[in-house]
């Protein structure tokens, strides 16, 4: 005969019925002692979790980082140690501003969070389907979020209040340009290019410091949706990129991407004309080439989204040896801020979830806390130092030391003359583009400032269209146009 498993309540007891609540008589009320029923409905009542606060709507996937080239001069990483060295890997896709039921085609930047379970510990590169972020202090994160939000008193979202505080913060506008090409609306996730977007560090084996940007180059080739595609998408399917994810891992179609990257030397950092800390800049491939690392692929889909996606915890602050932080004030800034998060929508104990546990060793005397399951120690100390277990700190791990360039504290302008170069690249970029993706750009700008309401109006539409003319006075026309505003007297203010 067939072995059955038994359905059994949480604590093991097997059901003796799964679809009537026991009453009193077949049509009298509920009795209290159905303990079932209350468990199952008190475990549902508990299903949810806080979402992620951004990019609460993303996608997943297993997969493999394998070195193709040598890099050992610039890191002792030991992914990177030798070619052919294959890591396992998380990356998780997600919109940013939405919510958790929100559609994939929205015009968004899209997170590209990879987690890499190397032996040195888990090494989390968050970053973004773009090369550089919205502002430059970390002080401003919440308000920029608030703005892409839904307004309090609409609950709608509110362009006026996403131009307001983009033409107040004029750095803003490279990642505005990015965001309003085509790229703002991908297609899907397998199409666009992944970058840490931050500048860290690599220390190789003597000990020597260089900076490093990394690139994810995608090798499906750049495919994006029009705005009015990526519109229609919405209605038919606003899973869209969920979808074409899972089904082409499902079908062996496994999506690949190269891993490449810019280095600048510490002494070149102190003299380069663009501060190469400044999240809203890129390094010019001319001064800066990209060289070749590796290759990242997805190739398996995790068995149960809630337990790999949802409750998976990616930090910038998880680097591991061979790789260390930069003075990028952004980044300073998500140190922090991640693992809080965490700590908010996991418990204290995220770490020990499968997906997010370092699958080679942990050791520490961190204990207790909410649905701590690893063995929390078992009877081994629970202080350091002691004279009894044999767990030591590795000094051999130190980085060198940072030579900073000033020692006076206090709250310095980020965009102090010298940081204040809002124009080029963004005005670069607009150049670069062909002339379908200018028009493009210009018709998305046009679309998206259209929705600017209420009293201040035509203040936030003058402001930001000085910002496009700074970047190219074609682009700045173009928009003007568009909104119908007579240039001169605009411009005059
Ligand atoms: C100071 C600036 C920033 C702060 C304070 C911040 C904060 C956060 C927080 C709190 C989360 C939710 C984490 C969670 O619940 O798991 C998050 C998610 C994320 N952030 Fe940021 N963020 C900042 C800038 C950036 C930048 C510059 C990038 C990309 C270059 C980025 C990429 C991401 C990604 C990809 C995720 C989703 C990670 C995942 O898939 O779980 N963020 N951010």
């Amino acid at each position: 005969m067939k072995e059955h498993n038994k359905l059994t309540t949480a604590s093991g007891k097997p059901y003796v019925e799964n679809e009537d609540s026991q009453s009193v008589g077949p049509r009298g009320p509920l009795l209290l002692q159905d303990f079932i029923l209350h468990e199952k409905m008190a475990h549902f009542n508990r299903e949810r979790i806080p979402e992620r606060v951004v990019h609460a709507k993303g996608s997943a996937a297993f997969g493999t980082f394998t070195v193709t080239h040598d890099i050992t001069k610039y890191t002792k990483a030991k992914i990177f140690s030798n070619i052919g060295k294959e890591t396992k890997l998380l990356l998780r896709f997600s919109t940013v501003g939405g919510e958790k039921g929100s559609a994939d085609t929205e015009r968004d930047p899209r997170g590209f969070a990879l987690k890499f379970y190397t032996e040195d510990g888990n090494w989390d590169l968050v970053g973004n389907n773009t090369p550089v972020f919205f502002i430059k202090d970390p002080k401003k994160f919440g308000d920029f979020i608030h703005t892409q939000k839904r307004d309090p008193y609409t609950n709608l979202k509110s362009p006026t209040m996403m131009w307001d505080f983009w033409s107040l913060n004029p750095e803003s506008l490279h990642q505005v340009t990015t965001l309003m090409s085509d790229r703002g609306t991908p297609y899907g996730y397998r199409h666009m290019h992944g970058f840490g977007s931050h500048t860290f560090s690599f220390i190789n084996k003597d000990n020597e410091r260089f900076y490093v940007k990394f690139h994810m180059l995608t090798k499906q080739g750049i495919k994006n949706f029009t705005d009015a595609e990526a519109a229609e998408m919405k209605s038919k399917d606003m899973d869209f990129a969920q979808r074409d994810l899972i089904e082409n891992i499902d079908k062996g179609n496994f999506p690949r991407w190269d891993m490449k990257i810019q280095i600048m030397t510490e002494a070149e950092s102190r003299t380069y004309h663009i501060n190469p800390f400044d999240l809203t800049k890129v390094w010019p491939h001319g001064d800066y080439p990209l060289i070749d690392v590796g290759v990242i692929e997805l190739n398996k889909n995790p068995d149960n989204y809630f337990q790999d996606v949802e409750q998976a915890a990616f930090a910038p602050a998880h680097v591991v040896d061979g790789i260390g932080y930069s003075p990028d004030k952004m980044l300073q800034g998500r140190l922090l801020s991640y693992p809080d998060a965490h700590r908010y929508r996991l418990g204290a104990n995220y770490e020990q979830i499968p997906v997010n546990r370092c699958p080679f060793a942990t050791n520490n005397y961190q204990r207790d806390g909410q649905m701590r399951i690893d063995g929390n120690g078992g009877s081994a100390p629970n202080y350091f130092p002691n004279s009894f277990d044999n767990i030591v700190v590795d000094q051999s791990y130190k980085e060198p030391a940072w030579t900073l360039e000033s020692n006076v504290a206090g709250w310095y302008d980020r965009n102090a003359e010298g940081e204040n170069d809002h124009y080029t690249q963004p005005g670069n970029l607009f150049r670069l583009l062909e002339a379908e993706q200018q028009k493009n750009l210009i018709s998305n700008v046009v679309g998206a400032m259209s929705g600017i309401d209420g009293p201040k109006r035509m203040e936030i539409i003058n402001r930001q269209l000085c910002h496009w003319f700074r970047a190219d006075p074609r682009l700045g026309m173009g928009i003007a146009q568009g909104l119908g505003v007579d240039v001169d007297p605009a411009m005059m203010k």
